[in-house]
């Protein structure tokens, strides 16, 4: 969960365990500063804090720190599920331990991708407490060191969960083992998707090139950011009314850009202003732009990139574009992940560079040898990955099904994600 954290008496944060660990090893955080403790309400050193021993310790900077990373943006459709599979399958094919969590609650669709029509377990059984650990509910892939958290499929009443409900499952992931815990969000802007988008060490968006897609994402880190202002500032309404009337206003448009605001406040309150662009630097999301057609439309990552830096004073780096590719769409057509249905695609050798460059942020001479490294690891596990998994019964989605009027995927000629649930619907 983020914490504030007060260094030389001067309150800062909330931050995420990785954002406290850059500060430690900056040398601008140490076990003698004051972090607040959410459960007993007082401020307590740093030092004394179990959950955060792992931080002064030097075996918690090694080459591989676990990190979590949730894959969003506003769109749907953008590609975030198959993304996130093939990125973990990339990742653990190098010998990296690697979960993949479906935290789509709306349309929970990871494992489909995966191949696995009927997960044994689901976010539904941790929700429900039928299973109270998130690690109770791992679920095995076909790839050696890959585990799938399958989210709950259909509409089981899961897409709002309560606040103390998401509190628990981000608390929960700090207990899982792994070097990379990927999770795929659901599309959209609301507070059910930012708020695990906020969790992560890490966020991602995914964008395509086209223009709404490019708007959208542009919105759904400003309102990301707003959701962590507003939680930094929530005792402060001088500042709120601040950022909502000269930023972040109900009409969506920006009256100014966020650091003329900084610099408005730092006249009447500069230590709110200090903060602020403490809050806005630990808040560095990346970028990975999908489907692209041509060379010319990687332009729009750029163009988004100096909006958000211009407007919001946001860095966002760009991990990295993935080519518009009619192999990944056969791959989900066959429930598999477009990097084992064809390693050598496009598509699978742009995610190879995202993985060795952009990722594990090997460059020249490094990073091109890795991306070598990468591909050939994912076409041995190609060879490995069990044949199609589609059976001649499997329901196709069309607008002949009996529930096509209220069917909420409405994903015409792919497998039905749901139908195999019907006898549960029935009961
Ligand atoms: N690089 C690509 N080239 C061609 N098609 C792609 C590419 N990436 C994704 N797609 C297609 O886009 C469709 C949507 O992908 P996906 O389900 O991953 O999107 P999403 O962002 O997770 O959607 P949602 O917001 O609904 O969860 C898929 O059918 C997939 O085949
Ligand atoms: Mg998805």
């Amino acid at each position: 969960m983020p914490l504030f954290v007060k260094i030389k008496d001067r309150q800062s944060g909330p931050y995420t365990l990785h954002e406290l660990k850059r500060l430690v090893t900056e040398g601008n955080f140490s076990q003698a500063d004051l972090v607040f403790h959410e459960d007993r309400q007082e401020w307590i050193e740093a030092g004394q804090l179990e959950e955060l021993s792992r931080l002064f310790t030097p075996e918690i900077q090694p080459a591989r720190p676990r990190t979590v990373y949730a894959i969003g943006g506003g769109k749907g459709g953008v590609g975030k599920t198959v993304l996130t599979a093939s990125l973990g399958i990339g990742l653990a094919s190098l010998g990296y331990q690697v979960v993949i969590v479906d935290v789509d609650l709306g349309g929970a669709n990871l494992h489909t991708c995966m191949g696995i029509l009927e997960p044994e377990y689901t976010f539904y059984h941790f929700y429900s407490l039928q299973k109270e650990n998130l690690s109770d509910i791992l679920l095995d892939t076909p790839i050696e060191n890959l585990k799938l958290i399958s989210g709950a499929c259909g509409t089981l009443g899961l897409a709002n969960p309560r606040y103390s409900q998401k509190l628990r499952f981000i608390n929960e992931l700090k207990n899982i083992q792994a070097d990379f815990i990927l999770l795929d969000l659901g599309a959209g802007s609301s507070y059910n998707v930012i708020d695990f988008f906020l969790a992560a060490d890490q966020g991602i968006v995914v964008t395509t090139p086209e223009p709404m897609a490019v708007q959208e994402t542009f919105n759904f880190i400003k309102i990301a950011l707003m959701r962590k202002l507003t939680r930094t500032f929530k005792n402060n309404p001088t500042v709120i009314g601040k950022l909502e009337q000269d930023v972040f206003s109900e009409s969506g448009r920006l009256a100014v850009p966020l650091q003329t605001a900084i610099n408005d406040l730092e006249v009447i309150d500069a230590d709110a202003a200090a903060q602020m662009k403490s809050v806005i630097s630990g808040f560095a999301p990346s970028l990975i732009l999908n489907m692209v057609h041509a060379e010319e439309e990687i332009k729009e990552g750029m163009v988004l990139k100096t909006a958000i830096e211009e407007l919001l004073a946001v860095q966002m780096s760009i991990l990295g574009y993935i080519d518009y590719d009619e192999s990944v769409r056969r791959a989900v057509k066959e429930l598999r992940p477009f990097v084992i249905d064809n390693p050598k695609s496009k598509a699978s050798r742009a995610l190879a560079k995202l993985i060795s460059v952009g990722l594990l942020e090997k460059t020249g001479w490094t990073g091109f040898k890795e991306k070598r490294r990468v591909l050939r690891q994912i076409s041995q596990e190609a060879k490995l990955y069990p044949a199609g998994q589609l059976q001649e019964s499997d329901t196709i989605c069309s607008v002949q099904c009996f529930y096509w009027g209220d069917c909420e995927y409405q994903n015409g000629g792919y497998p039905c994600p749901v139908r195999h649930l019907d006898p549960i619907f029935r009961r």
